[in-house]
């Protein structure tokens, strides 16, 4: 990657513990030099108890904007100067923007996951029976997301099911214990799954079918046993890289005010994949 950095270079990054995964500063100075922005993304590890410095670094050393990845998305809530209404509705915060040292927090991961779904896809989830594993920071964006699309049924299943009962009462959804006997039937009937814990997607493949869309959000994970049994099944796989592509052109366009290149941001991200 050719770097050219001045004395007016503006400086963005991401926020995370670990960080080291990261593909979204590839995606990032990808677009910038296509659109010859003079910008840079970098990855900078923060630890949970350095988060507050870290925050107030933002406007210390002026830089433009960031992401927060795991495990910030909502630890960032009340370090932030104003939040959009979104991040008030799904309690995360995944992008912020520096607007003259008044940081505004601003969360794309839903949304991102929805263009996902319909332009990578083409699945429309308005009138979908759905259901969502997981309840974290990413799982909470995600239904609220799909709730807009109006969908004919959204479960929500989680491991520690108080935490599934208050996320599904916000965003009209039905919670699910982890173990529950229904969860199977929910899946079955669904036209989509989505894996938004952290732990990669293992159900009984049994329960799949080819008329399912099957979407685990991490990306860059290993062909597991599951995923090649839900191949053979012939149901269609829905890859977390396309949901990261889609929250970052959207990040992108808040702090830059340009549209994205998306084709460009998805090659660089596809790129690494292949190597
Ligand atoms: P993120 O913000 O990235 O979504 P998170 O807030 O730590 O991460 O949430 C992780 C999600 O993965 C949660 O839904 C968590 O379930 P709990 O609410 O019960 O903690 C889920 N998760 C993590 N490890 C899991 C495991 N071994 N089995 C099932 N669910 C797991």
């Amino acid at each position: 990657m050719s770097v050219n950095v001045t004395g007016t270079t503006k400086i963005l990054g991401i926020f995370g513990d670990p960080v080291a995964h990261t593909l979204s500063p590839r995606m990032h100075n990808a677009a910038f030099r296509a659109l010859g922005l003079n910008m840079m993304y970098l990855p900078f590890e923060v630890a949970r108890h350095n988060l507050e410095g870290a925050i107030g670094g933002i406007r210390a050393l002026n830089l433009l904007g960031v992401n927060l990845t795991h495990p910030h998305k909502t630890g960032a809530l009340d370090l932030l100067d104003e939040v959009s209404n979104e991040v008030k509705e799904i309690g995360a915060v995944n992008t912020v923007v520096n607007r003259e040292e008044i940081l505004v927090g601003y969360n794309t991961d839903g949304t991102g996951f929805v263009k996902s779904l319909k332009d990578d896809y083409g699945f429309d989830p308005r009138g979908k029976r759905i259901v969502v594993m997981g309840a974290g920071g990413a799982g909470r964006a995600i239904c609220w997301a799909l709730n807009r699309e109006n969908p004919e049924r959204l479960t929500l299943v989680n491991r520690t099911f108080e935490k599934a009962e208050i996320l599904a009462r916000s965003v009209g959804a039905c919670p699910l214990p982890w173990n529950d006997l229904q969860v199977e039937s929910e899946i079955c009937e669904a036209q989509l799954v989505v894996n938004t814990t952290s732990t990669p997607m293992d159900l009984n493949p049994l329960l799949v079918s080819e008329k399912q869309l099957i979407y685990d959000i991490v990306y860059n994970q290993k062909e597991t046993p599951f995923i090649t049994a839900v191949r053979e099944k012939g149901a269609r796989i829905g890859n977390g890289m396309s949901m990261l592509l889609h929250q970052g052109v959207l990040a992108f366009e808040l702090w830059t005010g340009e549209k994205a290149p998306l084709e460009i941001m998805r090659r660089a991200l596809f790129n690494v994949a292949k190597k």
